[in-house]
């Protein structure tokens, strides 16, 4: 056999809710190598969500060990991996001992909701007793919920980490345990996976990248520190929490397997990698990723918007310690693809989620039904953990099809309706919507999307670009996207609108009345 060939490539391993895929790129973001596996997700009772983090690790060497076989197979030396970066599903919450470095209790994933009461609580609190935002200064009432907004840009919701964590607090005796005594760490996954892949307990690396802190509740987004009042208010001790890191600069080396002795560089929650890997960086540009959920991030650049219409404010990177962040401001959907899962699963309709839009095409319409797919409440910008999983104007004409085209078209109006709060809050208009994720791949998903939504898409995708900028390879640099007009943005696709407006309309209408319906069910 000739030589191995030494190449000069960049990995980004990609760790999302309910798979793993790490991905070798080269300069132009070809792709020169990747696996993917799916690991084993827990619903135990009726809104709860668990992955167990052990699996969450195996998977990751699997993936990584097969990548690396590809590579090597095709000819390139193991070396020629010169950094990786990891971007990963965001507020999923992990808690583990810093004594053996061995989690307390499966991790809760974001789209969880057992928490309710526990978000009742501190509502409650907030409202009451208040915050105490500066010694001796309280805000309560409404000023209570917008102190809190005010200082992370997010609404109280079982979505975020800290509602999850004091879950674990108040209901896992272990965790409980180990912060009595300090021995809890808490994280997010970026946090597991970084703490495990530079070596574990004996390194001891606690950090938390800023966008996907950002999504805790526990930081403040204008210092990007944790924020001691939101600590004293849930009640947590400040030595469980991590180090906050930027999204580039090199956190530590891989310490053993397929990989040992390789920089991370870059790690990035992964709507924002999103929002990075379709070039979104300057204000005003938007892209939306059809995942498990659906997450449109809309790039605000250095000035942060507070939201008065229901978006979150985060973090979208920070591209080294240094450096200013950039701010985006998101509209969440808690479940788009997983409610296809659910048309797969649960109801045998179709025995691949991309059947779906053979099964919505055999209809011209949905026959007048309406699916609110709010299977763990309503996230933005209703912001409803009430809200119920709704289908209405079924009759006896009903059939699998209409369903399935009313399945995608949940996720078109839920679109639409963060498209409306957005064009409210930054007070400009989006004439086009950069898309990607696995939804994405049907073209029938995407004219239903331009049809209800009303603007072009364009669907495109590439990977993340932050750990080549932590490192210097490639001469790509975040702050000057012209260094970045060569990275590979693969089957560029447009769809526009074909509906008329009047018929857009009148749909739209009667999706916000059953929104409408569906909500306070859930009591
Ligand atoms: O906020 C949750 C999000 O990060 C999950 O992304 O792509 O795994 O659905 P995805």
């Amino acid at each position: 056999a000739p030589p191995a060939k030494q190449g000069e490539f960049v990995g980004s391993l990609d760790c999302g809710t309910t798979s793993v895929r790490f991905i070798v790129f080269d300069r132009f973001a070809h792709i020169m190598a990747q696996h993917q596996l799916e690991f084993p997700q827990y619903y135990p009772h009726p809104g709860w969500h668990e992955q167990d983090p052990e699996e969450i690790l195996a998977t990751v060497t699997a993936c990584i060990d097969a990548t690396m076989e590809s590579l090597l197979k095709v000819g390139w030396t193991r070396d020629s991996v010169k950094v990786i970066g990891i971007t990963n599903q965001r507020e999923s919450t992990f808690a583990w001992s810093r004594a053996t470095g061995k989690p307390l209790c499966n991790a809760i994933v974001w789209d969880d909701s057992r928490n309710k009461n526990i978000v009742a609580q501190y509502e409650h609190k907030l409202r009451e007793e208040g915050l105490e935002v500066e010694p001796g200064v309280w805000k309560n009432g409404p000023d209570g919920i917008e102190a809190l907004r005010a200082l992370t840009g997010l609404p109280l919701s079982t979505y975020f980490s800290a509602m999850k964590l004091r879950w674990m607090i108040n209901h896992f005796p272990e965790v409980y345990k180990a912060h009595e005594i300090d021995d809890l760490l808490f994280g997010t996954l970026d946090s597991w996976l970084v703490y495990n892949l530079v070596g574990g307990v004996q390194q001891g690396l606690h950090v938390c990248e800023v966008s996907n802190a950002s999504r805790t509740l526990l930081i403040n987004t204008s210092t990007l520190k944790w924020e001691p009042c939101l600590l004293q208010f849930f009640g947590l001790r400040p030595s469980i929490l991590p180090k906050i890191v930027s999204t580039s600069e090199v956190y530590g080396h891989i310490a053993s397997g397929a990989l040992a002795g390789v920089p991370i560089g870059g790690l990035v929650g992964d709507q924002q990698g999103a929002l990075v890997g379709n070039k979104c960086l300057r204000q005003g540009e938007a892209k939306c990723t059809y995942g498990t959920g659906a997450f449109l991030l809309f790039c605000t650049g250095k000035e942060q918007v507070k939201s008065s219409h229901g978006l979150l404010s985060t973090i979208a990177f920070q591209p080294g310690p240094k450096a200013k962040p950039v701010y985006a401001l998101e509209g969440s959907i808690g479940s788009a693809g997983s409610a296809i899962t659910w048309l797969k699963d649960s109801m045998n309709f179709i025995s691949k989620p991309s059947e779906v839009n053979d099964l919505a095409a055999q209809e011209p319409t949905t026959g007048g039904v309406y699916f609110v797919t709010a299977f763990s409440g309503l996230l933005a910008p209703y912001w409803d953990s009430s809200a119920a999983g709704l289908m209405i104007g079924i009759s006896q004409y009903t059939n699998r099809s209409h369903i399935a085209r009313a399945t995608l078209e949940a996720t078109a109006f839920q679109t639409r309706a963060i498209i409306e709060s957005m064009k409210l809050d930054s007070k400009t208009d989006l004439d086009h919507l950069k898309v990607d994720g696995g939804m994405t791949n049907g073209d029938l998903a995407m004219s239903v999307l331009s049809d209800l939504g009303g603007f072009d898409v364009v669907n495109c995708a590439c990977s993340a670009l932050l750990a080549a900028n932590a490192i210097g390879l490639f001469g790509w640099d975040l702050s000057k996207p012209e260094t970045l007009a060569d990275v590979n943005t693969r089957g560029v696709t447009t769809f526009s609108p074909a509906l008329g407006k009047d018929e857009r309309e009148k749909k739209w209408a009667k999706w916000q009345r059953a929104v409408e319906r569906c909500r306070g069910w859930d009591t």
